[in-house]
């Protein structure tokens, strides 16, 4: 685990939280999760365990069904300032019809076009317009900028939903399988450019990844939900030093 100084606060805290849909039948119970500024958070297990669901509730989509859940320092459901919160969900969300540069404008706007405090006013849509690019060709995307959403393959679908984040430059990320029908070398290339952002910009990442052995290579801490247990929630100390 990273070496994090005792006066900073988490970006994540969750306290005795059970979730899921059904009041009498919790799907996951978390005693505590705290996780800080640069940090890369990855939550493991099996298919239907409640990965996403785990997400979601964080993300201020589902309601704990009881405990408390913080991020950002705000205690949902208040939620957080738009732009700080970014969202790579599992079902990716872009608007199929529209270009790349589009449906990732989306992200740029949000992290961008909000109002300067104590100065009221917007940065010039020209910085969003430049985030937006910068984070297409990041992800390797540059010569599919015009293309809609619906020609593109599922791997280039899921690096436009990467970009659209990256390009909003949240305090915390929160992506969903995002890196599932890339080949290696793409896998590699992604989470570089992610790691990049989190660590120099003291975010945090917290991804969910079916597989474990891409989750140990790129987290700091690794979360396993394990249906088979009545208090399935288990921290792994170390996972290994990603190597990029
Ligand atoms: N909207 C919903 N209403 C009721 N039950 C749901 C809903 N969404 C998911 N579930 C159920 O909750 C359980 C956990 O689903 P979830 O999508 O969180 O699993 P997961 O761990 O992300 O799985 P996968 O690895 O396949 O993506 C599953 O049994 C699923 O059927
Ligand atoms: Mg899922």
């Amino acid at each position: 685990m990273t070496n994090i100084p005792k006066n900073i606060e988490p970006i994540i805290r969750l306290n005795d939280v059970s979730i899921g849909y059904k009041h009498d039948k919790p799907l996951v119970q978390i005693p505590n999760l705290e996780i800080f500024p640069g940090e890369i958070v990855a939550i493991a297990g099996p298919s239907g365990v409640g990965k996403s669901t785990l997400l979601k509730t964080i993300a201020g989509l589902i309601s704990p069904i009881s405990g408390s859940i913080e991020v950002c320092g705000k205690t949902i459901p208040d939620s957080p300032k738009r732009g700080k919160l970014g969202y790579v969900p599992q079902s990716l969300g872009l608007v199929r019809h529209a270009s790349v540069l589009h449906n990732v404008m989306l992200g740029a706007n949000a992290g961008h076009n909000t109002p300067i405090p104590f100065i009221g006013v917007c940065l010039p849509s020209s910085f969003a317009k430049k985030k937006a690019i910068q984070a297409i060709n990041s992800m390797g995307l540059e010569d599919k900028i015009s293309e809609p959403i619906r020609r593109l393959s599922g791997g280039q679908q899921r690096r436009v939903a990467t970009a659209r984040t990256l390009a909003q430059c949240p305090e915390l990320i929160m992506a969903d399988e995002f890196l599932s029908e890339l080949d290696e070398k793409t896998v590699g290339m992604v989470l570089k450019e992610v790691t990049k952002y989190v660590k120099s910009s003291n975010s945090a990442l917290l991804v969910v990844e079916h597989d474990i052995t891409r989750a140990k290579m790129m987290a700091d801490r690794l979360l396993v939900i394990d249906d088979g247990r009545a208090n399935p929630f288990i921290t792994e100390p170390t996972a290994m030093e990603v190597k990029l």
